[in-house]
């Protein structure tokens, strides 16, 4: 990377880039907030913004690999005067693990910030313009949320994050480490800015957390709550039309959140549980605190209440130690559930985590056969439950146009996308029938 060149004395256009999970996509919209209320104009591609924000992502190797060739990627986009360059802040969880290193590597950044303290990036961008550099990774108690600018707009899907942080320590994952400890919002702010993403177009509102179903708070009489009086209280608004919430942890599955499964119509018939591997003795390693069965369990209780549900996972294969045998309790795991979709990953070692330094790492080879296996495997079942769904009828949330004129993009309750082809408009919550089935995607008729 070359050395900085002068930035422009005080940006007026941003570009904000989110990598990762919806969290990130969240705090990327909360941080375009920030500075639209400075006077800043977002603009859609990098190379003509004054600001760059990378928002990045460290659960997994080439995730930092990608920010390091970003930064450098960005200098050489850079469309503005000669002799200048825009400025670079690196926001989000590499920034929280590696910003120091950031520093000292990349001289063309000037701002380093991190999940906890990305409230403070108007005046972290101002002292930059000032021709300082500055970092700030602090994981203050001290209520980010609330130094932030009320919502205004929001598409037809909206993220509300409502808990954040992570005490599960899984042996292999860094988002303790990169988000802290496990912090819930209260409950009447959350009630508050649901309304105004609502007032603001959202028609649908995904409750976010690291582990969301681990969310607590007190209602208005200081009563002990959880997740499903949330989503029952935001049930009650009557231009809300759909709830979602993710990412949840098996052990946090209470019976009144599967109860609600049951009772609540806005609730969408979908269940993010990641179970990551099908042997036990790998979960332990993994410090996991559930058992293959006791998953199982749960994943029946949640059917028993609603038997549409679309299952969904997250799985890694070659963890340390995994054996051929091992891995086979996965893909055992996997044709007992029929997952409607999931996500699946190769192990990737993580500085600082305990997995790291286990021995018996699995050799690359051995991890990509075994993805390749798995995913074989979570594509049939994904094509499965979609040709399954061909011929019902149900509600789209119409979210983008799509790539052929007049088509239109949305999701069914069961979060698959669904395309179709009429006279419509972004949010609108409309009838289809489902007629074609692909792994990834149907087709419907407008009713
Ligand atoms: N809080 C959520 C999400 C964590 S990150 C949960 O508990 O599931 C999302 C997914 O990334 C994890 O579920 C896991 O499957 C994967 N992941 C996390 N760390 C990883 C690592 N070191 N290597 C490979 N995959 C990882
Ligand atoms: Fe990571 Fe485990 Fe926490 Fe999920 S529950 S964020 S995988 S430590
Ligand atoms: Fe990535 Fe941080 Fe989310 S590591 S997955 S952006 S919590």
């Amino acid at each position: 990377m070359g050395p900085a060149m002068s930035a422009p004395t005080s940006p007026k256009t941003f570009h904000v880039k989110s990598f990762g999970c919806q969290m990130n996509v969240y705090d990327g919209e909360r941080m375009a907030e920030l500075l639209a209320a400075q006077g800043m104009t977002a603009v859609d591609s990098n190379g003509s913004a004054d600001l760059v924000v990378l928002n990045t992502c460290h659960i997994r190797e080439r995730a930092t690999e990608k920010v390091y060739s970003d930064i450098g990627r960005i200098a050489k986009n850079w469309d503005g005067p000669v002799g200048t360059a825009p400025m670079i802040a690196v926001a989000g969880c590499v920034a929280q693990a590696e910003g120091d290193e950031i520093m000292a590597r990349a001289p063309s950044v000037q701002v380093v910030v991190g999940p906890q303290s990305y409230h403070h990036l108007p005046e972290m961008v101002a002292r930059a313009a000032a021709g300082g550099r500055a970092t700030e990774t602090d994981m203050p108690a001290e209520a980010k949320f609330a130094a932030l600018p009320k919502r205004r707009k929001s598409a037809p899907s909206a993220f509300l994050t409502v808990q954040e942080g992570c005490d599960k320590f899984c042996t292999y994952c860094v988002v303790p480490y990169t988000r802290g400890a496990e912090i819930s919002r209260p409950f009447s702010d959350l009630v508050e800015e649901a309304k105004l993403l609502v007032a603001g177009g959202a028609r649908e509102i995904t409750l976010l957390g690291q582990n969301v179903n681990a969310w607590a708070s007190q209602d208005d009489k200081g009563r002990e709550i959880g997740l499903e009086a949330l989503i029952r209280a935001l049930a009650a608004e009557p231009d809300l039309q759909r709830i979602r919430y993710t990412t949840s942890h098996p052990n946090d599955m209470t019976e009144g959140l599967i109860e609600a499964h049951g009772e609540i119509d806005k609730l969408m018939p979908f269940l993010h549980l990641p179970v990551q591997a099908g042997s036990d003795r790998v979960l332990k390693a993994m410090n996991r605190s559930h058992s293959a069965e006791s998953y199982l369990r749960v994943l029946e209780r949640v059917r028993a209440v609603r038997p549409d549900i679309a299952l969904s996972g997250d799985f890694i294969v070659g963890f340390p130690g995994e054996t051929d045998a091992e891995f086979e309790e996965t893909l055992q795991l996997v044709d007992a559930v029929g997952y409607a979709q999931a996500f699946s990953f190769k192990y990737s070692a993580r500085p600082g985590t305990p997995a790291a330094t286990m021995d018996d790492h699995v050799a690359p080879e051995i991890m990509d056969q075994r993805l390749q296996r798995l995913q074989a495997a979570l594509q049939r079942d994904s094509l499965a439950f979609n040709l399954a769904s061909v011929g019902k009828r149900c509600s789209v949330l119409v979210e983008r146009k799509g790539k052929l004129p007049g088509q239109w993009l949305g999701k069914s309750p069961w979060l698959q996308s669904v395309h179709f082809t009429a006279d419509l408009a972004i949010g609108d919550l409309v009838d289809v029938e489902l007629i074609e089935a692909g792994p990834n995607s149907l087709s419907g008729h407008l009713l």
